[in-house]
């Protein structure tokens, strides 16, 4: 049978866990490997619109980022090694801001290609949106030709003892996706694509409470 496990690592190993390690640092080495990942990206016209504010635990931009993240996610994300905020860059700066489609696709494959490169790394990435953009955006000098998209929080895992049970209960979620007739269309929108193999279980067999995800 064809189960999750059939995709390619470091596809089939990643997740995105909320008990980081607060003693974990990444060396600079492997922040460039991180960014090297996202820089060899494909983009349209190899624009390569992406750019990222590494924000290390402890740096200026850390202090700038952290008052505006969302309620849930300042319990778990400054415990992060660190976190490469994600921006689109839409336009030339002193340029009106340009249609964002390309951008945010672009950006979008960088950041997939920093995750991916972060757990074949043995590293764990767990990205995130919950935060105040425009606040973002005004204590890193971001301009306005540019979006900041999201965070993504890097490093490893730590003691889920160590903080509160709520928090320590998520990393023990059951992983689910839905199933492919439902994103994947043959003939018309909504229509499943007739030509689906069997395909595996719609939920992580490794996640849960009873999993063996690392
Ligand atoms: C663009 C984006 C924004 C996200 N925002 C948050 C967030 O604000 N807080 C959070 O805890 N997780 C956030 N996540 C993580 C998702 O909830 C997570 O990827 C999803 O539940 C699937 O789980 P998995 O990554 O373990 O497969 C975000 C992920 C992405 C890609």
């Amino acid at each position: 049978m064809v189960n999750p496990v059939d995709i390619a690592e470091p596809l089939r190993s990643r997740w995105s866990p909320s008990v980081f390690d607060t003693e974990h640092e990444l060396t600079d080495e492997q922040v460039t490997r991180l960014l090297e990942a996202a820089q060899w990206a494909p983009s349209n016209g190899n624009r390569q619109p992406w750019r990222y504010v590494v924000a290390t635990r402890g740096s200026a931009s850390h202090r700038a980022l952290v008052p505006h993240l969302s309620r849930g996610n300042s319990r778990w994300v400054p415990r992060a090694s660190a976190v490469f905020v994600s921006i689109a860059v839409t336009a030339e700066e002193g340029e009106e801001p340009g249609d964002p489609t390309y951008p945010l696709h672009d950006l979008g494959l960088a950041s997939a290609h920093l995750v991916l490169q972060a757990r074949a790394m043995g590293l764990h990435a767990h990205q995130f949106g919950g935060m105040d953009r425009e606040g973002v955006a005004r204590d890193l000098g971001v301009p306005s030709v540019a979006i900041v998209v999201a965070g993504i929080a890097v490093g490893v895992r730590g003691n889920p003892a160590e903080v509160p049970e709520r928090d320590a209960t998520r990393d023990q979620r059951v992983r689910a996706r839905r199933p492919l007739e439902e994103t994947a269309y043959g003939d018309r929108w909504g229509l499943p694509y007739a030509g689906l193999a069997p395909s595996g279980p719609t939920t992580d067999p490794e996640s849960g409470p009873e999993g063996q995800r690392a």
